[in-house]
């Protein structure tokens, strides 16, 4: 088989150890790779890896070394045009003309989407991994890039916790999650945040300046408050403007990460759920399966319909929300 692989969407770290994971898989079987560049701009524009043979196509070696590596050697993009019919049927033009049998789609919720269109005009065989740093698909227990996204937001935390110490001031640090608060909540929980801010919950100003007031008075100089971009009732510079309107009783300060969360070499259970989901896919394709996404849930690998993966808004578990409050007093 002639098996295409591209990264779509905003980049996560462990897409490169998932890339890998698929070369290394489907050479082993004796198939073919076709690494395809920048997404689903790159099958409009049949823009494809070339290895050092000259060659449009991924062997064992152009991937060495490629799973300790955060970004996307494959590049990444958002592409609009594949948004139209028309993008989508030149996209099948292109991947008539390869020979291209099956595609291992690398992305989140947008890629999934992206998906589903093109098999409404395409025969062959399209799996998926799950690539965001979001946590925001069904089906998986973890999507690749949240742990490294995680672990680089607490150690922000960590540092900015030391300056709010020593100034006595609050911190709204904003993290990323365009619709999800995944990210925001483990950053709390790991990182000893004091407030957190989610789309999921309802934030209401009076009740966390009620809650300022009784953490002052009982004794904590320095707060940590953490907001989830996509919070409901906007961002950090926002919440900040509606708290001093309300009279937080501390010095404020607002700090947002942005897309230093993205970046990164990813940890360990990145690179895993990468190599795993990799895999995964190309078993999941030599077995005849399409239109499915891998993850891994508890100790196994899944399989779950596309649009199963994007079809509900995934829940935060009540029990980590609760765990915030017990650990912030
Ligand atoms: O979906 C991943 C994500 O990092 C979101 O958390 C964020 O809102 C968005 O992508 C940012 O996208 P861009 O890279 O296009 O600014």
């Amino acid at each position: 088989m002639r098996i295409g692989v591209f990264c779509s969407g905003g980049d996560a770290p462990g897409m490169n150890a998932c890339v890998r994971a698929v070369v290394r898989a489907a050479v082993d079987k004796d198939h073919q790779v076709v690494g395809i560049l920048r997404g689903y701009q790159g099958l409009l524009k049949e823009d494809f890896f070339i290895n050092k043979d000259g060659e449009p196509r991924m062997i064992l070696r152009s991937v060495s070394g490629w799973s300790r590596y955060g970004g996307a050697f494959l590049r990444s993009s958002r592409c609009d045009e594949f948004l139209t019919e028309a993008g989508q049927m030149k996209a099948v033009a292109t991947l008539k003309k390869h020979g291209i049998d099956a595609l291992v789609a690398i992305g989140g919720d947008g890629t999934f989407h992206g998906a589903v269109d093109l098999a409404r005009h395409w025969d062959g065989q399209i799996v998926g991994c799950p690539g965001t740093i979001d946590n925001d698909l069904m089906g998986t227990d973890f999507t690749i890039g949240f742990s490294t996204a995680v672990q680089t937001a607490v150690e922000a935390v960590d540092k900015i916790r030391d300056t709010a110490e020593s100034h006595e001031r609050m911190f709204l640090i904003e993290v990323m999650g365009r619709h999800s608060g995944y990210i925001a909540v483990h950053t709390a929980v790991a990182a000893g945040a004091e407030v957190v801010c989610v789309p999921e919950t309802p934030t209401k100003i009076k009740d966390i300046v009620a809650h300022l007031n009784d953490l002052r008075g009982r004794g904590k100089s320095s707060i940590m408050m953490i907001v989830a971009e996509g919070d409901e009732e906007g961002g950090a510079e926002i919440l900040h403007e509606q708290l001093k309107e309300s009279g937080c009783p501390f010095s404020m300060r607002v700090v947002i990460l942005g897309h230093l969360q993205r970046g990164g070499n990813p940890t360990p259970e990145d690179r895993m759920l990468g190599s795993r989901t990799g895999v995964a896919a190309v078993e999941a394709i030599l077995d005849g399966k399409t239109g499915v996404m891998t993850g891994v849930a508890g100790e196994r690998t899944t399989l779950t319909p596309f649009e199963e993966t994007y079809a509900q808004h995934r829940p935060i578990p009540q029990e980590l929300l609760e765990l915030l409050e017990v650990l912030s007093s």
